[in-house]
């Protein structure tokens, strides 16, 4: 596997690779990545796969600075998954004149879900997605549904721009007892890992009352806000919207997607379940 550091090299090797299927990261690798370089490897000739914290989408007090970074660990687990390059610039290449001034602005949709507990956030990931992608110029990228708000604003940005890369999503890797990987779950205690999968059991059980016919989303998004308070979560959201606009849902919706964020200790957990009927 090639480790490729500078925008000058990545270009250059970008010219002789073929059909390109890329799987951008912040690093600190788990299943759930590899699952994303896995649907990459099935669908193009070469892979590359980025490293990058990026501190453009990180907020005033959130974890730039703590975010793990397992540099070493992250290139085998890349090698052993057969990737190709290793994109892993400095923020000088990525951020060349330090000051970032032109910056790809999502509309409303920034604003509400993770947008609306994260200013700024969804501004920082399309800008650098887009930088990303400018130097790398993929034909494909994987995304995962993990972070389905995240995969929702990269592919609105690619229809509205008229980008000609093609947005893979990839299902959510998950631990036995349900909860999403993240690599955020290293923050937890154990008694907090423990407790952890509670997040998707009730987006499970809201799934099932969705499969069930229930037209009262906000029924079943308050049983689950109520349970996970009971059990010491601050809940920042747990909401029920349209799966392909995660505009509202109104009753008889049939694509629709349970999306959940909550913090137990000073960890933040996200989830979501599509559900479609
Ligand atoms: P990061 O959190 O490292 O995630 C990189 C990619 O892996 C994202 O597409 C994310 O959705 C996916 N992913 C994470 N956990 C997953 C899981 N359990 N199952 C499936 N896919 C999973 O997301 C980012 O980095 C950044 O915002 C980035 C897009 C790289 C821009 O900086």
């Amino acid at each position: 596997m090639e480790i490729i550091r500078t925008v000058a090299e990545m270009r250059a090797w970008r010219k002789q690779a073929g059909k390109l299927a890329f799987v951008p990261t912040m690093g600190n690798l788990h299943e759930g990545h590899l699952k994303l370089v896995a649907a990459a490897r099935a669908r193009a000739e070469k892979v590359v796969v980025s490293i990058f914290v990026n501190r453009l989408q990180f907020g005033q007090g959130e974890d730039f600075d703590a975010y793990p970074r397992t540099f070493d660990a992250d290139c085998a687990k890349l090698a052993a998954a057969g990737v190709d390059a290793l994109f892993f610039p400095t923020e000088r290449e990525l951020y060349p004149r330090v000051r970032q001034d032109f910056n790809v602005e999502p509309p409303h949709i920034q604003d509400e879900l993770c947008g609306a507990f994260r200013p700024g956030h969804f501004r920082g990931v399309a800008t650098v997605v887009t930088k990303l992608f400018n130097i790398v110029q993929p034909d494909l990228a994987c995304f995962g549904k993990k972070d389905y708000q995240q995969l929702h604003v990269i592919q609105a940005m690619i229809a509205d721009l008229n980008s000609p890369i093609e947005i893979v999503p990839v299902d959510t890797g998950r631990a036995a007892d349900g909860l999403a990987l993240s690599s955020r779950n290293g923050y937890l205690s154990a008694e907090e890992r423990a407790e952890a999968p509670r997040l998707y059991r009730n987006l499970s059980m809201i799934r099932d009352g969705l499969l069930s016919g229930s037209q009262d989303y906000a029924a079943l998004e308050n049983a689950a806000r109520e349970d996970l308070a009971a059990a010491g979560w601050t809940v920042d959201y747990v909401e029920v919207r349209q799966a392909d606009t995660l505009e509202i849902a109104h009753a008889g919706e049939k694509r629709l997607v349970a999306l959940a964020a909550a913090r137990l200790g000073k960890t933040r957990l996200i989830d979501n379940i599509e559900v479609f009927r």
